[in-house]
């Protein structure tokens, strides 16, 4: 009875149990997947744009986000160059990546009946961009993507992340903050009642991430992302413009004002780099300008990120480089510093100028005993005008660089030549301006031995002597550097028979000692005569690609030993270093044209097989 009674109890007690633990084994548990990526359409309108295609497209199949939740959306018109076809040609080799993809070309007619070149911005081409860009939204809309994403062809977005990060604000409609030259960017801060960009105060602390951060604005362009999901988006055209709209006939003016009579703000990020893209030109420039001026984004790029690849699935355009009529175009690069060697390489290809890559002699590998056989000697009572030591090593190898430059020169018998340095970035239409140069002094007949193209004025409060019928030249004034400059078959003979490795100073006080320029008299009374025809490029053509105190800077010059004393390492600051900064340029202004408003009704481009 006892042992029965047990045995209930130990049943019950079991049953007990197992209800608490689960009698039926629960179904095994998974953590919930991660959501997918939304869908994003991403819309390309491209004119003429062969250019800037290979690192555009490039830029876009880099981007980090899921191809399979992109849909592309790609439409081109109007074209007088090969745009058709690379693009037909790109889309064929990524369309199975997508998506899906669209395409919309329009072969003919190759321009608009009123327009003055194939960049020109003309009331019909506004009113054709406007459709098209309709039509992707109207597109992504129909096909439920969560974002819109519009960018214009030459809009290098080097920063693969930018999807996510625009997303991850969470606005209606937000554009990364791209950079370009001086203070141009995809954005303004202020706006007119007519609608036209207005200059105010906020622009340059965003546009120069002193303040840092998401920021509502009146106008974004270019590139910008737009939620689809938010119900005031609805509203949003493109064309035809809003039935209250006045102002000028343009493109990004009309979407402003939908955005605003929609009541959608418009946000600009720059938490951190995004993109790069080119100041817009003039109405009336030609295919090449745009070329150049695309061209010099990709240069800039390379300057402070690895360098741009362009697309894999489209070649380059084909590039032919020259001497620019030079004899001969000298780089001196530092065997050690392979990366800045490349890097100006490729800036060089890319503005088809060829050259001849000079190893630099390397000052830190030489010793003081080497230095007094190669009949060496320092200028005596030398010190750095800033720091008040003497020569360092480094400068003793530029020094030696250049010098062994002025003696090829005059045993090749080489004419003019160009000798620039590795470190610098070079100003837009560099190779034209530099060509128009040359042209107009030859044409003058001026007797030239130095023309700077690049270098550091030491004496700015007055005005150097302009050259008559030469434009943007003047007669050199004690200056610093040795970034860039021209040499004739007279200037390096001057130099040579100077004897300047008997009295060596540092190779750019050398130089104004010997167009008499230098301030300090001691230093110029060794050295005679001193008739240096010196000249410098006004504005400048090239400039150094980090100034001291910029992330990146490494003067090879400057941080190293002095000449004859391993002990002693120098990483002063010095005032030869690259520290002032060149250049400040105003914001440019949109110059929207005034003209009628167009409300003509949304005519598609037809839909093609690719
Ligand atoms: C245009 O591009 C296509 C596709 O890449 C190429 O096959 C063709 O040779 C190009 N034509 C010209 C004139 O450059
Ligand atoms: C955006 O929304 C998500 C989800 O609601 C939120 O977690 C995130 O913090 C928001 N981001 C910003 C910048 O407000
Ligand atoms: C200086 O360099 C030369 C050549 O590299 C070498 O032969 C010599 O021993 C060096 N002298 C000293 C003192 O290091």
């Amino acid at each position: 009875m006892y042992t029965f009674a047990l045995l209930v109890l130990t049943l019950l007690s079991c049953l007990k149990l197992e209800e608490v633990q689960g009698y039926f084994p629960e179904e095994r548990w998974n953590p919930e997947s991660p959501l997918l990526a939304p869908r994003v359409l991403i819309a390309l309108i491209c004119r003429n744009s062969e250019h800037s295609l290979s690192y555009f497209l490039g830029t876009i199949e880099r981007l980090n986000y899921p191809k399979d939740r992109i849909a592309m959306w790609v439409a081109t018109d109007h074209n007088v160059d090969n745009t058709t076809a690379l693009l037909r040609d790109w889309l064929i080799k990524v369309q199975k990546s997508y998506h899906s993809v669209e395409w919309r070309p329009l072969e003919h007619p190759s321009s608009f009946q009123d327009e003055e070149g194939p960049k020109h911005w003309s009331n019909l081409r506004y009113a054709y961009v406007m459709k098209l860009r309709q039509a992707a939204l109207e597109s992504a809309r129909e096909m439920w993507a969560d974002y819109f994403m519009h960018i214009d062809c030459d809009n290098l977005l080097t920063n693969p992340d930018v999807l996510w990060k625009l997303i991850n604000e969470n606005k209606t409609i937000i554009a990364p903050m791209l950079e370009s030259r001086a203070a141009y960017s995809n954005f303004w801060c202020g706006m007119t009642i007519q609608g036209y960009y207005k200059r105010t105060p906020a622009y340059i602390p965003i546009r120069k991430q002193a303040r840092r951060g998401c920021f509502a604005v009146p106008m974004v362009h270019s590139t910008f992302l737009i939620d689809l999901r938010k119900e005031s988006s609805r509203e949003l055209a493109f064309h035809p413009p809003h039935p209250e709209y006045n102002w000028a006939f343009d493109d990004i003016i009309v979407f402003a004002f939908s955005a605003r009579m929609a009541d959608v703000q418009m946000f600009v990020l720059n938490r951190e780099t995004y993109g790069y893209f080119p100041v817009p030109l003039r109405a009336h420039n030609t295919l090449r300008d745009e070329a150049d001026s695309f061209i010099h984004s990709v240069l800039e790029v390379n300057v402070k990120h690895p360098p741009l690849e362009p697309s894999k699935y489209l070649p380059l355009p084909v590039r032919q480089p020259d001497k620019l009529g030079f004899d001969e175009v000298f780089m001196i690069n530092l065997q050690r510093r392979a990366d800045r060697r490349e890097r100006m390489l490729r800036a060089l290809r890319e503005q088809e100028i060829d050259c001849k890559v000079i190893a630099a002699v390397d000052g830190k590998a030489m010793n003081v005993s080497e230095v007094h056989d190669m009949g060496i000697h320092m200028l005596p009572g030398y010190n750095d005008p800033y720091h008040g030591r003497p020569l360092t090593k480094g400068e003793l190898g530029c020094f030696l660089s250049h010098y062994n430059i002025w003696k090829e020169i005059v045993e090749r018998g080489l004419r003019t030549s160009l000798v620039i340095e590795d470190d610098l970035r070079f100003e837009v239409f560099f190779k034209r301006r530099l060509q128009n140069l040359m042209m107009e002094i030859e044409s003058e007949g001026l007797d030239w031995d130095l023309i700077y193209i690049g270098r550091k004025r030491m004496q700015v409060d007055h005005r150097e002597k302009a050259v008559p019928n030469v434009h943007n030249l003047v007669e050199a004034d004690y200056s610093y550097w040795t970034l860039g400059y021209m040499m004739s078959l007279q200037g390096a003979k001057k130099l040579l028979k100077a004897e300047p490795l008997k009295k060596m100073l540092p190779v750019d006080e050398f130089l104004p000692v010997m167009f008499n320029k230098h301030p300090v008299k001691d230093y110029m009374e060794h050295f005679k005569p001193r008739n240096l025809k010196a000249f410098s490029a006004e504005p400048l053509l090239v400039f150094p690609t980090h100034y001291t105190g910029d992330p990146g800077y490494i003067s090879d010059t400057e941080t190293s030993t002095v000449w004859d004393n391993d002990k002693v390492r120098t990483d002063w600051d010095r005032g030869r270093g690259h520290s002032s900064k060149t250049k400040e340029q105003a914001e440019i202004s949109t110059e929207a044209q005034n003209s009628d408003v167009l409300h003509s009704p949304l005519d598609r481009t037809a839909r093609e097989e690719l």
